[in-house]
């Protein structure tokens, strides 16, 4: 990105600031962040989205939580920290990348809590400036180990937006494609809108062309048409939470389209760090999927589309079973046929 997706302005009395990501494409701005309730609606609402981006905006929401404590030892403070954390929690359930943040925040918070109040925030500070910073440098490795992946004249389809607005920087499935660009390898991009909220064309869409990457952008609907006309060599995708057997969340649309991948012999990638995998779970089956308003599907961005009380149901993520999967690109290196047993011989115990 041109600037920072998400970061922290000033000291530990300062606030974050992050672009505001539903107004793209028409209008590039960014929102400044001031209070835990504000880092909460700019999750719910999107403004800030993609699980690692959301990861940051957590460790960062903390700070805002305890910047103004007036706790004098560790037993107030380790409360206020509680009652931050359980509140952020509260905001999107699906990337475990904010549960992680979140916990690591409390985790340092804890092994800290012999220094005197001011000092901590200081280090908590440090901390979430920390996890920002580690998420660039994951994306930067997912991209070069992605991009082995890419020849020249690859095509590649993506769903919903994995890329620099998703991330502190770069991305994660756009990293692959940034990455082979920047190696020289002319790629083709077919880009799926992504309904209902129109991540992919309203933002990878738009990131790709900022980048002078060709992209096409199709309808959901399309991508098995295109697929069975040649025109896609490899799927990329993100993710947002993936358990211990390589199951892998993402938007919804993402396991319909590694059913078509499959169906037509195209290998099916997801790219993502360490902080997305969730590895307490064994399978798919346990990860939480987040269920959204209906407005967004009956009359998303002020155009009515659906009769006046129609039922919905609108499940903002899917399960892509690890099967479908040809590999996991990390920032730890490509985990090939991805399993229980394979993933563990990569990442231990999972932590960055
Ligand atoms: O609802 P969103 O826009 O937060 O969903 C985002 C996705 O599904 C992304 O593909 C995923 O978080 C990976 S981002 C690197």
């Amino acid at each position: 990105m041109p600037v920072p997706t998400i970061e922290w302005v000033g000291d530990v009395d300062g606030h974050i600031r992050l672009i505001e990501q539903t107004l793209l494409p028409e209008r590039f701005d960014f929102i400044e962040c001031t209070t835990p309730e504000e880092i909460w609606d700019a999750i719910k609402q999107l403004a800030v989205r993609g699980a690692p981006a959301i990861g940051c905006a957590g460790a960062l929401g903390m700070i805002l939580g305890i910047q103004n404590s007036t706790a004098t030892n560790w037993d107030d403070f380790s409360a206020e920290l509680a009652k931050t954390a359980d509140y952020l929690a509260s905001s999107r359930p699906t990337a475990v990348n904010l549960f992680w943040a979140i916990d690591r925040m409390k985790r340092v918070a804890e092994e800290n809590k012999d220094l005197p109040i001011p000092d901590l925030q200081q280090r908590l500070l440090e901390e979430a400036i920390g996890v920002v910073e580690e998420d660039k440098k994951m994306c930067r490795a997912i991209g070069s180990h992605g991009a082995e992946l890419v020849t020249d004249g690859t095509r590649i389809l993506t769903h919903c937006n994995a890329g620099g607005l998703a991330t502190a920087d770069y991305g994660t499935a756009l990293a692959v494609m940034f990455s082979a660009h920047e190696q020289g390898k002319k790629i083709a991009v077919y880009a799926d809108e992504t309904r209902p909220l129109l991540q992919g064309s309203r933002l990878t869409a738009w990131e790709l062309m900022q980048a002078g990457i060709d992209v096409t952008l199709i309808c959901d609907n399309m991508a098995g048409q295109v697929m069975k006309e040649g025109k896609i060599d490899m799927v990329v995708v993100g993710s947002d939470r993936i358990a211990a057997n390589g199951d892998a969340a993402n938007k919804i649309g993402t396991y319909s389209v590694s059913i078509l991948a499959k169906e037509h012999g195209i290998p099916f990638y997801v790219a993502a760090p360490s902080s997305t995998f969730d590895l307490s779970i064994p399978d798919g089956t346990h990860i939480p999927i987040e269920e959204r308003a209906s407005e967004e599907i009956t009359e998303g961005f002020g155009k009515r589309t659906a009769p006046e009380g129609v039922k919905t149901y609108s499940p903002a993520f899917d399960v892509t079973p690890h099967e479908n999967i040809a590999a996991i690109i990390t920032e730890k290196g490509v985990i090939e046929r991805p399993d229980t047993q394979r993933i563990a011989a990569l990442l231990g115990d999972g932590t960055p």
